[in-house]
């Protein structure tokens, strides 16, 4: 038994990676790749490389063999209130325009879409803030938090909501107080806050769930987008376009940009981030 990735094998794992899932293992990975997926391999009883190829290549991406290889080929780095300027952002000019629109409306409800939330930090940050922008009258307002990802490992962990250390730096000690209890070594949010999203598995490349995200007042797109090449992100953020309601708002990684992604949406300029807007009907 051999676990020697070969050069062609690379190559075609490569392509079916990011067939399935968009991610593009950079060219000069393979010996980093050949370590996260051989143990894979052994638990499969695959005899190398190629048996494990051809494995790959027939079973459907939502089946356990590959939530196990998005799992060990994605990155999974997030912490609470991520990216000030945003967190600024959302809070005082996005959220109220938001509500603003809302308002004019007979059933009041506030969509958010958290898409590729990893561990769960991002859309509990977006609930910390709803609830503290909102106060007692958040429940008024139907506030429902979709918050998604590839990596189901990174869906149960985030259900769970149990966080430790550097993850927390960012969050104030008053927001700790009221929206997390002591657990063990850490701290796990409040009931009151797991109640306002909804956790599930979702690929990018899966175009008709994709499809099925509509009404959106507002998508988090972030630090995701840098993974993939630029026709997935055309594929991507068409879908996101599309899954916001006229005037609804979109926001990706500091260090992403929709230049040559996506035409179809205003920029709009915020102290120290950009943030995009579908254009109103
Ligand atoms: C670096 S984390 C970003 C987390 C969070 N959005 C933030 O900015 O802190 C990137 C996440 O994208 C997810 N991801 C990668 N490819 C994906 C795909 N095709 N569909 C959905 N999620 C994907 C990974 O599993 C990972 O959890």
């Amino acid at each position: 038994m051999t676990t020697e990735l070969s050069t062609d094998q690379f190559e075609a794992l490569r392509q079916l990676i990011t067939r399935r899932s968009g991610i593009v293992v950079p060219e000069n990975k393979r010996t980093s790749l050949e370590g996260k997926l051989a143990s894979h391999l052994a638990e499969l009883g695959a005899r190398d490389f190629a048996a494990y190829l051809q494995r790959l290549s027939t079973e459907p991406s939502t089946g356990t063999i590959w939530q196990e290889v998005f799992r060990r080929v994605s990155t999974n780095e997030t912490f609470f209130l991520r990216n000030a300027a945003q967190v600024k952002a959302f809070s005082e000019h996005i959220l109220p325009e938001i509500t603003r629109v809302q308002e004019k409306r007979l059933f009041k409800r506030i969509k958010i879409w958290s898409a590729a939330c990893s561990t769960g930090e991002e859309p509990y940050s977006l609930a910390i803030q709803l609830s503290e922008a909102l106060g007692d009258k958040v429940g008024e307002w139907n506030p429902r938090i979709l918050a998604t990802d590839i990596d189901t490992d990174a869906i149960r962990s985030a259900m769970r909501g149990h966080y430790t250390g550097r993850a927390l730096t960012n969050v104030p000690r008053p927001w700790l107080n009221r929206h997390f209890h002591v657990e063990g070594e850490g701290y796990t949010v409040t009931s009151q806050l797991r109640g306002l999203i909804s956790f599930k598995p979702l690929n990018f490349a899966d175009d008709k769930e994709m499809a099925g995200q509509i009404n959106m007042d507002i998508v988090f797109c972030r630090n995701v987008l840098i993974y993939f090449d630029i026709d997935f992100r055309k594929r991507v953020v068409t879908h996101l376009y599309n899954a916001l309601r006229p005037g609804g708002f979109l926001v990706i990684g500091h260090s992403e940009s929709l230049r040559g992604v996506h035409e179809g949406f205003n920029c709009i300029r915020f102290p120290g981030t950009l943030i995009y807007q579908r254009p109103e009907a």
